[in-house]
């Protein structure tokens, strides 16, 4: 049997994940949150997981150095990868959002300025309004952006909703629903179907009796 490697999103679910895939009988004994290593084992030796930036995941597996990933649907969204995405695990639930000041208008004829971390989400949202904007590209505390002038609004993830409150901003719109996904690599996906199916099994399984 050929060894299945899953790319895992490191980060605030990937405890989570790690449950759930435990709860599935995929086990990797040697991860803690605070390792530095990038590559474990599972138990029986028939997984490899590779612990990777959440961002980074959907290429991994798009390019067949995972067979399978764990991550959100931002980062899926957002790098547009091809690959087939299988399973929603609805954990880490939030909201893309658009959000800005509480007397913001979006208007069609304006020159519009929009801070994100998902340019090509933020981008596919307003072609499809037809709204020409500008993009800022950053890296994070997005919220800021606004507050010093730094673009009218931003297209951001909302979580509790916490970080908008506290700095005086308000969602405009409701982009779009995200919530941890499992992916699969379209080739391994035919090469490796009745491992990947019997992984995609156990972790439904798991999903039923924990939910
Ligand atoms: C994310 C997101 C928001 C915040 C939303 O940022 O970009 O800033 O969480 O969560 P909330 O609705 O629960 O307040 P993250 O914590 O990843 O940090 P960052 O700002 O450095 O990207």
């Amino acid at each position: 049997m050929e060894q299945l490697i899953i790319a895992m999103a490191k980060g605030r679910t990937a405890e989570q994940a790690l449950t759930l895939l435990k709860q599935a009988g995929i086990h990797f004994p040697d991860f803690h949150q605070d390792t530095r290593k990038l590559i474990f084992h599972d138990e029986t030796g028939h997984f490899q997981m590779v612990y990777v930036k959440a961002v980074d995941v959907p290429t991994y597996v798009e390019k067949g150095a995972a067979d399978i990933g764990i991550v959100g649907k931002d980062n899926i969204a957002e790098t547009q990868a091809d690959v087939y995405e299988v399973k929603d695990l609805h954990f880490g639930a939030c909201q893309f959002v658009l959000a800005g000041p509480a007397d913001m208008e979006i208007k069609p004829n304006r020159n519009l300025t929009v801070a994100s971390k998902y340019t090509n989400v933020t981008e596919a949202y307003f072609d499809q309004r037809q709204i020409p904007i500008e993009t800022v590209t950053l890296n994070g505390s997005v919220e800021l952006a606004p507050l010093i002038c730094l673009s009218d609004v931003i297209v951001d993830i909302v979580e509790t909703g916490t970080t908008l409150k506290e700095n005086g901003l308000h969602i405009i719109d409701v982009i779009q629903a995200i919530s941890t996904r499992m992916i699969v690599n379209k080739a391994s996906f035919a090469t490796k179907s009745g491992q990947i199916h019997d992984v995609m099994n156990k972790v439904s399984g798991a999903l039923e009796v924990y939910s």
